[in-house]
């Protein structure tokens, strides 16, 4: 409830620092500089090369937040809930308390508006912290990712959905792909923080997925901005590994018993 406040106060005042992880030894990196981890059901592209997130099992999000956690001290930790595990309220309630008793995060994300505002309602009321997700919904797209908000139908809609899932009782929602007027709206008529994804500067908060921001997917995706390139130093210790070995200057007295 601490890290959930903390990171509701921050609306107006300072950015909300999000990121991504799927193992220990990110989510021990990334930690000290983030407010909020989430194991994101990207993993199912990311490091399973799914064509679709909805391939990803609830047992996988399970292992590898229950990996994260080993890593996250500071930040809130809060893992997805994947495709057709929350499409009733006791279908929902089930597997979030199933991951929440295995995984110890501190909540849980739903991708949906108006359609999954009464399963986020049950949820809250059964004392589950749950963050919303709008704009580009992952897991119901077929085909090509669209920016949303730039059609006067998809702006009302989405207007509308970030109402509903406020008043149903979200913490804080994401904003995946959307126009940056629309970001500006919703996130100034909502108390809670929104955060962004592809979503302008606009939004309370950002996130992105680690393995982008650090070079290892080698992603296109216009929202992404590498920081940093993590490839080129594996590569390069790889590299000296490979020659030590072969010129037999690995392993030596240093390193042998
Ligand atoms: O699955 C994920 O990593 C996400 C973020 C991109 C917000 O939902």
């Amino acid at each position: 409830m601490k890290k959930i406040l903390k990171i509701l106060k921050k609306k107006n005042k300072s950015k909300i620092i999000c990121l991504t992880a799927y193992s220990k030894n990110i989510a021990e990196v990334i930690d000290k500089f983030t407010d909020l981890i989430l194991v994101g059901d990207s993993l199912g592209s990311v490091l399973y090369n799914y064509n679709t997130t909805r391939k990803v099992t609830l047992n996988m999000m399970i292992e590898h937040a229950k990996s994260v956690r080993q890593g996250v001290v500071n930040s809130l930790l809060v893992v997805d809930m994947p495709y057709n595990t929350y499409r009733t309220k006791n279908e929902a309630l089930k597997n979030c308390k199933k991951v929440i008793k295995k995984t110890k995060c501190d909540a849980i994300k739903l991708e949906g508006g108006v359609k999954i505002a009464p399963i986020i309602k049950h949820l809250v009321k059964k004392k589950i912290f749950v963050m919303g997700h709008l704009g580009i919904l992952p897991q119901s797209v077929k085909g090509k990712f669209k920016i949303k908000g730039k059609k006067i139908r998809e702006k009302n809609q989405m207007l509308k959905d970030a109402k509903a899932i406020e008043q149903a009782g979200v913490f804080s929602f994401v904003l995946e792909g959307v126009e940056k007027n629309l970001s500006k709206v919703i996130t100034k008529n909502t108390k809670i923080p929104t955060i962004g994804i592809g979503a302008s500067v606009n939004c309370d908060g950002q996130i992105l997925v680690t393995d982008d921001l650090v070079g290892l997917t080698q992603s296109k995706i216009k929202f992404v901005k590498e920081f940093s390139n993590i490839r080129k130093t594996i590569t390069q210790g790889i590299k000296k590994y490979r020659r030590d070995v072969l010129s037999k200057k690995f392993p030596n007295k240093k390193y042998s018993y």
